[in-house]
């Protein structure tokens, strides 16, 4: 097993902490003593140990003079948890490989800290997919405007998210539907259209084998507040805290009801103003599940940072609904490629992963 090798496996290893230890980041890690991984480790649980700690404790005593391969450059300093650099250092590992240096600040110094005790330090294999993982994160230590704003739609052959009556139960298969359920764990708030709101009545809830740390907040972007109480939504309100983003417009009586129910509202003039409003909420971290008029307002404004695409292998021909509605046109010449995260198949359908570049 190379280092690379090794990061790839300490990547996949991070991934059992999503919807588990956000706001920290996602963490993995691998010891390799000659060539053979001897212990790893994840960050399984927020406040809990650190990837590389884990990984010390399975490698014991191999772990002297070996090479530590993490995610993320270890930490210098004492949170939740001791610094990992001493561990390191204490453990006599001889080189240390991270793929990201860290960006926060708090805990950054790690590389540094560990190079001034003789340790080998190298930052950068495998970047770009370590970033990709921990998008969230890294959005959150540099912009705090708003949250990471991700969107999810499952679309037809014709990119349709709906046929013409409106139907999209299901366009994707019941492979993509766990997957979205898995997605959903890691993000801090969940949100649709008020089309969608009032024609799915979707439960917006977390249903997969995993179980998220803290459930996500449930946000519904309704300018006109016309959420009928008798919306999942809104009737559960009281249980999963639910948002209502609503125009500077809307009717007080609407807003009035709404609020009788338990939905808190945020009555807001642009969609940037309300995903600011979200994030002084806390919300670190937003998936937009639709439907197509939400979707094409978002990314007209370059509000949206990736893109969950699941393609499904049917169409539904005219009157279907677009999976993103109001689109400015672009010319060909100036239109941004985005950049392709991931790409695998999921039972029938296929999952796209794209994010803005
Ligand atoms: N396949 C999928 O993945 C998927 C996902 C979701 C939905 N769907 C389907 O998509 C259909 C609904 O999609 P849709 O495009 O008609 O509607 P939509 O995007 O769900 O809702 C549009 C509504 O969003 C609200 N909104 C608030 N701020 C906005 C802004 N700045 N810009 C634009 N809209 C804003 C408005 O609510 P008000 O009307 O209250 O003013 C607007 O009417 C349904 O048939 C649903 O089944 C499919």
């Amino acid at each position: 097993v190379d280092e690379r090798e090794a990061m790839t496996r300490a990547l996949d290893l991070a991934w059992r902490g999503w919807g588990r230890v956000h706001p920290n980041p996602l963490v993995g890690a691998v010891v390799l003593a000659g060539g053979h991984p001897v212990g790893e480790g994840w960050h399984a649980e927020l406040g809990d140990r650190h990837a590389e700690t884990v990984a010390l404790a399975a490698a014991g005593e191999r772990a002297r003079g070996a090479t530590m391969v993490v995610t993320l450059e270890p930490c210098a300093h004492a949170g939740r948890q001791p610094p990992c650099t001493e561990a390191l250092i204490r453990a006599g590992v001889r080189r240390v490989v991270a793929a990201l240096s860290d960006p926060n600040p708090v805990a950054a110094g790690g590389a540094a800290r560990l190079s001034d005790a003789g340790i080998e330090v190298e930052v950068g294999l495998l970047a770009d997919a370590a970033a990709a993982q921990n998008a969230v994160f890294l959005h959150r230590m540099r912009d705090r405007t708003r949250p990471f704003v991700a969107l999810k739609l499952a679309t037809t052959m014709d990119a349709k998210i709906s046929d013409a009556n409106g139907n999209s139960r299901w366009i994707s298969g019941e492979v993509a539907r766990d997957y979205v359920h898995w997605l959903r764990a890691g993000f801090d708030a969940i949100a649709v259209g008020g089309v969608t709101a009032r024609t799915d009545d979707p439960e917006l809830t977390v249903r997969g084998d995993l179980r998220p740390r803290v459930a996500p907040v449930r946000v519904v972007f309704a300018s006109d507040a016309d959420l009928p109480t008798s919306l999942t939504l809104v009737r559960t309100a009281a249980e999963v805290p639910t948002v209502a983003v609503v125009g500077e417009l809307a009717s007080a009586r609407l807003v009035e009801s709404l609020e009788a129910s338990g939905v808190e509202v945020e009555r807001v003039g642009d969609l940037r103003t309300a995903l600011a409003k979200l994030r002084a909420r806390g919300i670190d971290s937003l998936l937009v599940e639709g439907g197509g008029r939400l979707a094409g307002a978002l990314l007209a404004d370059g509000l949206v940072d990736r893109y969950y695409w699941v393609q499904s292998p049917l169409w539904v021909g005219a009157g279907g609904t677009p999976a993103m509605a109001g689109l400015p046109s672009v010319h060909l010449a100036n239109a941004g490629r985005w950049t392709v995260v991931e790409r695998r198949a999921l039972g029938q359908d296929t999952l796209l992963v794209l994010d803005r570049s």
